[in-house]
């Protein structure tokens, strides 16, 4: 086993966490029961990059007790827990992750997790899956399939499945009911504004806040922020989207316009430059600004710096950017996904349902092996049904199922008025 973290003797504390989400992530702990019976996973190695969080560990655990060989680096240089990383090691799970890693360290904790050669990948982003293709070819051949965590990354993955370039099958578990209409909604909703809270301790009411994109992350943060008393603004480039904020009776305006108003900003869109040269002119000093989206560019920094005379942290998470024209803007995680810089990502109860899909997926990967293209697959309806099952269950929840008339009625076409 090999590992490279920041300090092992941070493990006590963090094998305390990863016992707190154990004890509030249900769905994955029945998954992790039957795996440590069956050992659906025995023989894998499965190579992971994913935010180095309690509720990762879990997944590494459960993983790790189905038979699989585990490696693991980061899937964000700000978001890795430092005690986490040092319990893993104790859990026999290879990992190579530490906070605050610059772009050359963070390629060479990832290629030391493909090192292991994998057969299965897990990403959150895609960085294994374009590593392989771009710079391992050699280690294609032992690959059976991978899957993805993110929005971002099943992007990446259409496009290359488009320009025929994706070489082998990927499970996009991100697209799962169970994932993004709980996971990029609530979860992300809930620890955006924690995230938000711990950096800057400022009080959320009254306050102008801007959501720049209305997709599955922006509309949980438009909703949980007017919950505590914002008055919340969305752009949008989608008329659809834009028309149902409007309808939800969130004020929707061009970034033009909210640049002039907002008092704290969150870009959530996948897409970059929300924030730009413009935006931050007409801002209002004081301004605060976060991103929620995967990675460090919706907010655009170098046009930021530019415009400054100086720059300066100020609080733990949050770099004061002082403007030529004398105003004065704050950062929050250096632009990176602020609820996984500033605070610990989502709550164990939303996590256990995404991993839930990421530990079944897996299994299911090594199921088919060889009868699986090239592709972006969705994931299997049963799969998806039985992480909303099994989180009904946990939740003590019971529901209706339909009766034998109900079923005929509902398959008929006859039936009229
Ligand atoms: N912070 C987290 O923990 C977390 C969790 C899940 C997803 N994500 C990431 O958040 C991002 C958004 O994910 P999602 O699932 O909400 O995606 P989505 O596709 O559902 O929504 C994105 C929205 O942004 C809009 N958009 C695109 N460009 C825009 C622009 N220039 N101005 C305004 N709006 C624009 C799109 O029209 C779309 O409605 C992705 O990068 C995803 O990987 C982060």
């Amino acid at each position: 086993m090999m590992s490279k973290v920041k300090d092992p003797k941070l493990a006590g504390e963090g094998r305390q966490k990863i016992e707190w989400a154990e004890s509030r992530m249900p769905v994955l702990m029945k998954i992790r029961e039957q795996f440590s019976k069956e050992k659906p996973l025995k023989g894998l190695t499965i190579a992971a990059c994913l935010h180095v969080t309690k509720e990762t560990a879990v997944l590494m655990r459960t993983l790790r007790d189905g038979g699989a060989t585990v490696g693991l680096c980061g899937s964000n240089p700000l978001s890795t827990q430092d005690d986490i990383a040092a319990a893993l090691i104790e859990d026999g799970i290879n990992i190579f992750a530490w906070r605050g890693v610059n772009n050359d360290e963070y390629y060479w904790c990832l290629n030391q997790v493909l090192d292991l050669r994998p057969n299965i990948t897990m990403d959150d982003g895609g960085d294994l899956v374009a590593t392989i293709h771009s710079k391992r070819p050699d280690l294609l051949k032992n690959i059976i399939g991978g899957t993805e965590e993110t929005t971002t990354g099943v992007i990446r993955f259409r496009s290359m499945e488009q320009d025929k370039a994706l070489k082998y099958p990927v499970i996009a578990v991100n697209d799962a009911y169970t994932k993004h209409l709980f996971d990029n909604h609530w979860g992300t909703a809930q620890s955006t504004l924690d995230g938000i809270m711990r950096a800057t301790s400022t009080l959320l009411a009254g306050k102008n806040f801007v959501v720049g994109g209305y997709g599955w992350c922006g509309r949980g943060i438009a909703s949980r922020a007017r919950g505590m008393g914002c008055n919340v603004i969305v752009t949008e480039v989608n008329p659809v989207k834009a028309l149902e904020a409007y309808m939800e009776g969130f004020r929707v305006m061009s970034m033009a316009e909210a640049s002039k108003i907002g008092d704290i900003f969150v870009t959530a869109s996948g897409d970059r430059d929300l924030l730009r040269k413009e935006h931050f002119q007409a801002m209002k000093s004081g301004a605060i600004l976060a991103n929620s989206g995967h990675f460090n560019v919706e907010i655009n920094i170098p046009e930021l710096e530019s415009l400054s005379s100086g720059k300066k942290p100020v609080r733990p998470n949050v770099e004061e950017f002082r403007l030529k024209s004398g105003k004065k803007l704050y950062l929050l995680g250096e632009g990176r996904l602020v609820n996984l810089a500033a605070a610990e990502g989502h709550p164990p109860e939303v996590m256990q349902m995404s991993f839930a899909n990421q530990a079944l997926c897996s299994k299911y990967i090594k199921e088919n092996k060889g009868k699986l293209e090239p592709k972006v697959y969705g994931v299997p309806k049963d799969i998806d049904n039985r992480v909303a099952q099994l989180a009904l269950q946990a939740a003590g929840i019971q529901i209706d199922s339909l009766t034998a008339e109900q079923k005929k009625y509902l398959e008929s076409w006859e039936e009229g008025t």
